[in-house]
């Protein structure tokens, strides 16, 4: 029997390379989606010399095309997907900077805003069009958002970092609408502040942590709901 199929983007690094692995350690064959091959491929053969079933496609989220390509080179080879992991993101905004890619919301540009949602909200809004038609019933969609986007806890600096998780949020809502129907799962999670690239090494959680409810929305058969918004494996506010 063909093995299920799990995609997960940013799968080179952090909290993506991590989940990728998770999930090919339960037997998954994991499509790792990373826009650098050359990190990418050293992320990927880590986990074959481990005899983990996972492949590097390279796709940067922001690409149209590459996502595309993405889409059909699945449909030709595998026919289906199962689980899909939107976790490619980044911030801009730093403190240190004091002009357009400030964290000060009174000096960042719009630009820097755009670019951040190009890739936090319609990178995942790229992938799922191209593969929630290749889902069957039960597959699932997992939007690695952020506490930072919550409206309900919404704090200062940082706008584009934060109305990026926001929308993505969004994303999640309509989607899991849109594909209750043909039983798809669609969440949103908040890995908390983990010791990443993004996250330093002052944040207060292992990667181990982070991915936690991650692959557990991505996977486990007691996840079964939908349309939420999920950190340590319990629904949190919007
Ligand atoms: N760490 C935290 O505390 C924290 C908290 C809340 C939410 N998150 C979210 O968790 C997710 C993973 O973050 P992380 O902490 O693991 O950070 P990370 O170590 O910086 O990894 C980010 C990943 O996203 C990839 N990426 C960025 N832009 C991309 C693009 N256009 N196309 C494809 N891949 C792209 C990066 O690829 P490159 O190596 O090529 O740059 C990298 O693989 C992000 O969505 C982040 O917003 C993290």
């Amino acid at each position: 029997m063909q093995s299920k199929i799990a995609v997960v983007t940013g799968a080179n690094r952090g909290l993506g390379q991590a989940t990728a692995r998770a999930l090919a350690e339960q037997g998954y064959h994991v499509i790792a989606c990373a826009r650098d091959s050359e990190s990418g491929t050293r992320a990927v053969e880590s986990m074959q010399a481990d005899k983990l079933s996972v492949e590097l496609r390279v796709v940067d989220v922001t690409s149209a095309d590459q996502v595309r390509d993405l889409g059909r080179y699945i449909r030709e080879t595998y026919k289906r997907v199962d689980v899909l992991v939107n976790n490619a993101g980044l911030i801009l905004e730093t403190r240190q900077a004091g002009g357009e890619r400030s964290a000060n919301p009174l000096l960042v540009s719009p630009m820097t805003i755009m670019e951040t949602v190009n890739t936090n909200t319609l990178g995942a809004l790229r992938m799922i069009q191209a593969l929630a038609l290749l889902m069957p019933e039960g597959g699932r969609i997992v939007n690695v958002s952020s506490g930072m986007g919550q409206l309900s806890d919404m704090d200062g600096g940082w706008l584009g970092y934060r109305l990026s998780k926001t929308a993505l949020n969004s994303i999640t809502r309509v989607f899991a609408t849109e594909l209750a129907e043909r039983g798809i799962l669609v969440n949103s999670v908040c890995p908390g502040w983990v010791r990443t690239d993004l996250g330093g090494g002052d944040a207060s959680r292992s990667i181990e942590e982070g991915i936690d409810t991650i692959v557990w929305l991505a996977s486990d058969p007691e996840a079964t709901e939908s349309g939420g918004f999920w950190r340590d494996r319990a629904r949190i506010e919007w």
